[in-house]
């Protein structure tokens, strides 16, 4: 397995946990040296557990060296980050190189798989640099959430396999045969557009369902209970229903505009994606708006307290994190922004994307002489404060509550004035 990220770590851990023998290559030192010591470098529910067993059982190693990991190996993952270009589509230098590195090492016969999100055609792109015809590429996507990523990685919804070579497909699917999941076999091309279309739908049911909120107050219609009618259709389902401040994190925004660079390279008009795209960018300016208003009308000079940071709860990833899109546009509108996140630590020297935000150790502490709270991320400890205690610190006690996390009637029973996203 090359690479030990959102992705690698939790897909070594799991397949180790079905009974395979992985050695995981990670250049990181930080991250290689909490590993070897045991600590888990991302915050990802039960995964420390699964590591330890696994270590503990002899089926799981660490290396820095890719080559030293793929030397004997029968499959190699290629698990490293493809983040966006400037032109909007993905930037395989980090795939590139990992192939390049390990081509010549391969043991003959051995199957890459491509774990990484890759636009179509990059299967046949990692034949190319590797060179070497008795080496298959398969593609076999993620489709793990972070923060649930070990329940996602054990019990997945569908394994998807795309390969010229069916035997090579046939046996990356095996792999996963403790999971008891449906197998997709495809092509390549048809894996790596599987992927993309995923979370592009996914993306487009989140701008759909924020879009409808904001009709919802305007015409006066609780988007909760409408959401409630929806979910009941099973056509349609209950997840991914939730409004929010905008869709986020390291996936949804890099591969809907991968996806959509990738259709105008193809000559094709994806204007239903460049409106999803367009729609979740009016989401955080409404969310923007709704502060404002909080605040009476302008934020220069205003303390606001943003409670949560990361892109979603339980992870501590705040890659193109709407939260903290908020939380920095609303310092450059003028506001002092004091921001609390469970997983950021007030006293450490602050990441550079955190910088010209106060940070605080508790949600109390940054609500102090506020004159709006926003919550930004669904931290399920912001629910059991004592919201008292949250009033009696604020300058003004509004509340603007970007995930509809708290109860409306009972913070407004203590004199908040309440505003979600599309409920009363
Ligand atoms: C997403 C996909 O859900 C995974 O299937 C995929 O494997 C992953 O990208 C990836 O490509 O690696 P992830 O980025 O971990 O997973 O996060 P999601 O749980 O999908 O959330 C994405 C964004 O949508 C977050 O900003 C979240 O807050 C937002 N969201 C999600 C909502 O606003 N409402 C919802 O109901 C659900």
């Amino acid at each position: 397995m090359i690479g030990a990220g959102y992705v690698g770590l939790p897909t070594a851990a799991t397949l180790a946990h079905f009974g395979h023998s992985v050695v995981l290559a990670e250049r990181d030192e930080r991250r290689l040296s909490a590993l070897r010591s045991g600590r888990m470098p991302i915050v990802e529910t039960g995964l420390d557990e699964l590591v330890a067993d696994s270590v503990a059982g002899n089926r799981l190693w660490f290396t820095d060296s890719a080559v030293e990991a793929v030397k004997g190996a029968e499959f190699v993952f290629l698990c490293v980050p493809t983040p966006q270009s400037a032109d909007g589509s993905a930037d395989l230098s980090f795939v590139q190189q990992a192939a390049k590195e390990i081509g010549t090492h391969l043991k003959p016969g051995a199957i890459v798989v491509n774990k990484s999100t890759v636009p179509v055609g990059s299967a046949t792109m990692v034949e190319q640099v590797i060179g070497r015809p008795d080496i298959s590429v398969v593609s076999n996507p993620e489709f793990l959430r972070e923060g649930t990523a070990v329940l996602d990685s054990l019990n997945p919804d569908r394994i998807v396999v795309g390969a010229d070579d069916p035997k090579a497909a046939a046996a990356v699917g095996e792999l996963f045969a403790a999971t008891a999941a449906p197998l997709i076999v495809t092509d390549t091309t048809t894996s790596e557009a599987i992927k993309y279309a995923s979370n592009a739908f996914l993306a487009t049911k989140l701008s759909f369902v924020n879009a409808l909120a904001g009709l919802c107050e305007e015409v006066g219609a609780d988007a909760r209970d409408v959401l409630l009618g929806l979910g009941y259709d099973k056509r349609i389902g209950f997840e991914f229903l939730r409004p929010g401040p905008g869709w986020g994190g390291s996936c949804l925004p890099k591969d809907t505009q991968a996806l959509l660079y990738i259709a105008r390279e193809a000559g094709y008009d994806f204007s239903l994606l460049a409106g999803a795209i367009a729609s979740n960018d009016e989401q955080l300016a409404r969310v923007i708006g709704k502060i404002r208003t909080a605040c009476g009308g302008a934020l220069d000079g205003t303390t606001v307290a943003a409670w949560g940071l990361t892109f979603k709860a339980n992870t501590d990833d705040r890659r193109d994190s709407p939260s903290l899109h908020i939380a920095h546009e609303l310092a450059a509108q003028g506001a002092t922004v004091r921001a609390f996140d469970p997983t950021v630590d007030p006293e450490s020297e602050p990441p550079e994307d955190l910088r010209g935000l106060e940070l605080c150790g508790d949600p109390y502490e940054a609500a102090t002489g506020a004159k709006a709270l926003v919550v930004l991320t669904e931290w399920d400890e912001f629910r059991w404060l004592d919201f008292a205690r949250v009033h009696s610190v604020m300058d003004v006690p509004a509340i603007v509550d970007a995930r509809n996390l708290l109860d409306p009637s009972a913070v407004r029973r203590i004199g908040f004035s309440y505003s979600g996203i599309g409920r009363h």
